[in-house]
C-alpha cells in the first residue's frame, strides 16, 4: 500500500488530500466502489422488487436505467469528488471559487447529507436481519426448519418471528451501527480499505454456487429465466418504472455524493469512464446471480415471487436446507451478506463524516460517533416499525417503508439530475474533458449528451409520470 509518486504528484495540485488519504490504487478505489454498490440491494432488494414488479418487463427498464442514467451519472459524481478533493459539501465550494460559479450547487451535498440519514437508518435494520440469520444457520434453526413437512411455510414463519421481535431487530441494527461507526472511526486506509478486500469476492464465489444449485437440483431453472428476462410489458406501469429508475440510483449508490467522496480520495491520473462500467457491470452481475439464484427456488417451493422483503430470507434458506453442507454454506452467505451491506453502509456514512471532520472540532472519532448515533435513534424506529409501531403511518406507510421509497424514488433520482446539470452544464467544459482524458473523443461525445439530455429528461419524465 505504499504511496508512489502519482499519489504525490495528485498531491500537489490544489485541493488534493494528502497522500495517505489517498486510495492505493485505481484498483483498490474501484473495490471499495465495488464494496459500496454490491450490498444488499443486490441480494436483498433487487429479486423482491423484480418479484412484485411482474419480472423480465422491469428488468429490462432496470438495465436501461443503469446503461442510460446510472453509469453517466456515477462517473459523474466520482468525476466531481476527485475534483473537489474534500468533503462533497465542502468540494462545490472549492468547485464553486476555483470556476467561479454559483455556491448553491453545494445543495446536491446537503441533499446528500439528507439521504444518508435517511437511507442508512432502514439499511442498517436490514442488515440486521442478515446477521440474524446468520445467528441461525449457526444456532440449527435454519436446519430445523429445513425438516419441515412443508420447509417453505417453516421458513416464512421464522422471517416473521424475526420481524415481530424488537429486542432482535433494534440489537441487529445496534450492532450493524456499531461495526460501521468503529471502521469509518478509523480511517479511509485503516479502516475502509482493509474491510472490502475479501468480502465482495466472497459474496461473488457462494451467489455462483446457489446459481449453480438453482439451474441443477431446483427443477424450475427456466420458468425463473423465462420470468427475469422474457419482457411481459403488461406488467409494466409508471410506478415500477419509478421503482426501477430508483433502484438503478440505489443499487450504484449513488444520487447522494457517497461516489464523490469515495472519488474524492482518487488519484488524478486513475481513468473514470471504464472505472465506472466496471463498477456498474459487476453490480449489475451480482444483482442478476441472486436473482438468477433465487426464483427458481421461489417457483420449485410454490412460493409467490411477490412476497416482497422477506423474499431472499424464506427462498435461500430452503436450498441451504437441501443441499450437502448446507449450514456451513448458510453460514458463509450470512456472513458475507452482512459484510457486502457492512462496506455498504459505511459509504453511507463516510461523506456526513468527512464533513463534520471539516466543517466541526470533531475528531474523525467523534464525527463518526454523533452521526452514526443519531441514525441509529432514527434507525430504531425502523426498526420498531415492523412490530409495535407497524400502527404508525405516514401516508399510508411505516416508517421504514416511507424512508425506503422517499430515498430510492424520489431523493436519489433528485440527487442524480442534479448532478448530471453540474456535470453536464455548469463544470468548465475543459475541466470535465481533462478529467476524463481517458475516453477520448467519441466517448466523452457520448457521456455529455447522456448528462446533457438523455439522463435529466429520463429522470423529469419518469417523475411526472411515476409521482402523479
Ligand atoms: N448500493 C448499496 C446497495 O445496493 C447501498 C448503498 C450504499 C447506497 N451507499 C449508498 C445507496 C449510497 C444509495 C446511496 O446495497
Amino acid at each position: 500500500m505504499a504511496s508512489n509518486s502519482r499519489t504525490l504528484s495528485a498531491a500537489a495540485d490544489a485541493g488534493a488530500p494528502a497522500p495517505d488519504n489517498q486510495w492505493s490504487s485505481r484498483l483498490t478505489f474501484i473495490l471499495a466502489a465495488v464494496g459500496s454498490a454490491v450490498g444488499l440491494g443486490n441480494v436483498w432488494k433487487f429479486p423482491y422488487i423484480v418479484g412484485e414488479n411482474g419480472g423480465g418487463a422491469f428488468v429490462l427498464v432496470y438495465l436501461l436505467c443503469i446503461a442510460l442514467i446510472g453509469i453517466p451519472v456515477l462517473t459523474a459524481e466520482i468525476l466531481a469528488g476527485r475534483r473537489g478533493g474534500a468533503s462533497p459539501i465542502r468540494s462545490f465550494g472549492i468547485m464553486a471559487e476555483r470556476d467561479g460559479h454559483s455556491r448553491n450547487w453545494q445543495a446536491i451535498g446537503w441533499l446528500g447529507g439528507l439521504c444518508a440519514f435517511l437511507i442508512l437508518s432502514f439499511y442498517s435494520v436490514v442488515a440486521g436481519w442478515a446477521l440474524a440469520y446468520l445467528g441461525y444457520a449457526v444456532g440449527g434453526d435454519l436446519s430445523a426448519a429445513g425438516g419441515a413437512d412443508d420447509v417453505g411455510q417453516a421458513m416464512g414463519t421464522l422471517f416473521e418471528t424475526l420481524l415481530a421481535s424488537p429486542a432482535a431487530l433494534v440489537g441487529g441494527h445496534t450492532i450493524v451501527m456499531a461495526i460501521t461507526i468503529l471502521i469509518v472511526a478509523s480511517g479511509v486506509r485503516g479502516g475502509l480499505e482493509k474491510a472490502i478486500r475479501w468480502m465482495v469476492p466472497g459474496i461473488f464465489a457462494i451467489l455462483a454456487g446457489l446459481v449453480l444449485y438453482a439451474a441443477t437440483a431446483s427443477g424450475e431453472f427456466g420458468r425463473a429465466a423465462h420470468f427475469m428476462f422474457a419482457p411481459d410489458f403488461s406488467a409494466l406501469n409508471w410506478d415500477a418504472v419509478l421503482v426501477a429508475l430508483g433502484h438503478a440510483f440505489f443499487t450504484l449508490s449513488i444520487g447522494m455524493t457517497a461516489m464523490m467522496a469515495y472519488g474524492a480520495h482518487l488519484q488524478k491520473d486513475a481513468a473514470l469512464g471504464s472505472s465506472a462500467v466496471a463498477i456498474a457491470g459487476l453490480d449489475t452481475l451480482v444483482a442478476l446471480m441472486a436473482g438468477l439464484a433465487i426464483f427458481p427456488i421461489v417457483f420449485a417451493a410454490g412460493l409467490e415471487p411477490a412476497a416482497g422483503p422477506g423474499l431472499v430470507f424464506v427462498t435461500l434458506p430452503i436450498a441451504f436446507a437441501d443441499i450437502p453442507g448446507g449450514t456451513i454454506v448458510a453460514t458463509l452467505f450470512f456472513l458475507f451478506l452482512a459484510v457486502a451491506a457492512l462496506s455498504s453502509t459505511i459509504s453511507v456514512l463516510e461523506p456526513v463524516v468527512e464533513y463534520l471532520e471539516e466543517r466541526t472540532p470533531l475528531t474523525r472519532r467523534g464525527a463518526a460517533l454523533a452521526s452514526g448515533g443519531a441514525i441509529w435513534l432514527l434507525g430504531i424506529g425502523c426498526a420498531l416499525s415492523f412490530n409495535v409501531a407497524g400502527d404508525i403511518r405516514l401516508w399510508d406507510h411505516n416508517l421504514f417503508d416511507l424512508l425506503d421509497f422517499l430515498t430510492s424514488a424520489i431523493l436519489l433520482p433528485l440527487g442524480g439530475l442534479l448532478i448530471a446539470l453540474y456535470v453536464g452544464y455548469v463544470l468548465p467544459e475543459r475541466a470535465v474533458r481533462a478529467e476524463l482524458a481517458g475516453i477520448g473523443p467519441r466517448g466523452y461525445a457520448v457521456l455529455r449528451g447522456l448528462l446533457r439530455y438523455v439522463a435529466p429528461l429520463g429522470i423529469a419524465t419518469v417523475f411526472v409520470y411515476g409521482l402523479m
